[in-house]
Order: structure tokens, then sequence, then C-alpha cells
């Protein structure tokens, strides 16, 4: 079996997901299966991971001479179905979100819809498209973040009229359409789901994100190593089986395949979808390897399955 390993991207999660990449290529190998790094710089070039820089051509023959390509690409051009589309038409298998659930997944504005759709509630929002301009929300405090990114970045907490500006202008920087979402105060929970080789749905344990009282799980917190995870996440009965309930309907609804992680805000009024990651981070230390390694599933194992089910 050969497998291609695709990280790094032109966006600015390129370093998260070249670590993401490296311990999926570490987990590939584990079983004997051959693996195929491939890096697509910052400028969108590619190589292979050792060094060697390919042509767009030479990057698809690389492609092509896999059994299937595992993309570990956060962000634009890579997450939001790009690659998946580019797989798709060159014929290689895809372990991992086709281009539909990546496009919906990486724009907020667009899960929240379907989310609202299906009844999974989300934070009230409004949409500043590109050239309008923003309106002061009524209340404070809100989040200003770009409709696609990662990471946290272009992300603020505004709490005064006076910092609304900036945060929509950092939002901007980092995407296009920037999403004005009211702040929900709640404790951060995630759970992952992905499709096994029989074609059930699996879903991990669930994981909460340790922050401070009133912050939020920032670029910062989710790789300086200091944000502490409690897998499982304590929850009542009822707010697991909604959580993990909304997972479900939402991998289902957005057409995923591969993992893909699901996070909410557990408020007293309920539990709130956040986001919808479709190429969630993939490191061992990573969110989603902690979720099914907590249910006696290592993450070699994770990597083996994911691929089983893309090649059943
Ligand atoms: N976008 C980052 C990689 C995550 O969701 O894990
Ligand atoms: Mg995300």
């Amino acid at each position: 079996l050969r497998i291609a390993v695709v990280g790094g991207g032109a966006n600015n999660e390129h370093e998260v997901s070249l670590a993401s990449a490296a311990a999926a290529t570490r987990a590939v190998r584990r079983d004997g299966t051959v693996a195929v790094p491939l890096t697509i710089d910052r400028n969108g070039g590619w190589r292979h991971t050792d060094g060697a820089v390919l042509t767009a051509a030479e990057a698809v023959a690389a492609l092509t001479s896999c059994d299937a390509v595992l993309p570990v690409l956060h962000g634009v051009d890579g997450e939001d179905g790009a690659f998946a589309g580019l797989a798709r038409m060159i014929g290689v298998p895809v372990v991992g979100s086709p281009v539909r659930a990546g496009a919906l997944g990486m724009d907020k504005w667009v899960t929240k819809l379907v989310a609202e759709a299906i009844g999974v509630a989300t934070a009230p929002a409004v949409l500043v498209g590109t050239g309008v301009d923003p309106v002061l929300p009524a209340e404070l405090p809100v989040v200003v973040k770009p409709t696609t990114g990662g990471s946290s970045n272009g992300v603020s907490v505004v709490h005064r009229p006076e910092e609304y500006a900036r945060a929509i202008a950092a939002a901007r920087a980092a995407g296009t359409d920037v999403l004005v979402e009211r702040f929900v105060t709640g404790r951060e929970v995630d759970v992952a789901v992905f499709r096994d080789r029989a074609g059930a749905l699996r879903v991990g344990a669930t994981l909460e994100i340790g922050v401070a009282e009133g912050e939020v799980f920032g670029t910062a917190e989710k790789y300086d190593g200091s944000a502490a995870f409690t897998v499982p996440a304590q929850l009542t009965s009822t707010e697991h089986d909604r959580i993990e309930s909304a997972a479900r309907t939402l991998y289902t609804a957005l057409g995923c395949a591969g993992v893909a992680r699901f996070d909410f805000f557990v408020t007293g009024d309920g539990v709130v979808l956040n986001e919808v990651n479709t190429a969630p981070g993939f490191t061992e230390r990573s969110q989603v390897p902690r979720m099914f390694a907590a249910i006696g599933l290592p993450y070699p194992e994770l990597v083996g399955e994911l691929v089983a089910a893309t090649l059943r």
C-alpha cells in the first residue's frame, strides 16, 4: 500500500499542518505501509517533504502513484474542499471529507445556517461581507472572526465599542467575510466522529478545553501547551447525549468522511455549536488523537482505520 500524506498549505496554518502531517506520516509507516510525504509551500508550490521541488505535473504524478492520499491540510486551499477536488479530478481516493463537506465546514457562516436548519443551536450572529460597513452590535461582548479561518487567526473578543473597528480589520486581514457572533459563556467541549470501514459512525471521547474564566481558546493557547484537556469531559448524561447526537447529525448532514471534529459550548441554556473542522489538528498531542486514544483506539490504529475506510 502506498499512501501520499500532504501537509503545509498556502495559509496561516502552514506550520500546524506540517506538524500534523509529520505525525500522520509516522503513523502510516507504523505497519509497513509506504508513505509518500508531500508538502505544499506557503506560496502554493509543491515539494517532496524531504526537499525536492515538484512541478504541478510531478506533484499530480506523485499522487496518482499512490493508492490513496491523506491530506492533513488545515484551512483555506486545503480543508475547504480544494484539495479533495484535486484528488477527485485526478482519480485518487482521498482520506477525509469530499468537496462539499470541506467547503461547508470551512465557512463558519454556512455551517451555522446548516446547523440551525437541522436543530443544532449556534450563537446569534451577523455576517459582514466584503466592502460592507460594519454596524456596531447592540449588545457586547461579541466575537469577531473571519468566516473562513482556523487556529483562531484573526479572532478577537470585543468588549468595548472602540475595539470593534480594529477587530473587524484583523478578521478581514485573515479572511474575507467576517462573522460577528454574540459571545457565548460556557465550557468548550469538543467531540470527533469518523466513519469506519464497516460504514458505522465512531464517536471519540468528549474533550473539555480548560481556559481561564472569560478567556477564549485562542491561537497562543492552542499551541503553547498551556491549555489543559480533560478527557472525557465531565458532563451530565443529557449534555453528553446532546453533544454526541449533534455531532453525528452534523457529520451526516454536511456529508463528511474521514474524521471531523465538532466544537461546542456547554452553557446554562444547553449545547451550542461553535464550529466544525473537517481537517482537525492531527499531531499525537492534538485533540482528535486524544479523544480516540481514550476509547481504546491509539493514533496509528486511528490512521489505519481512516485509510481502510477510504479503500473499502
Ligand atoms: N484548525 C486547527 C488545526 C484545528 O481545528 O485543530
Ligand atoms: Mg477550526
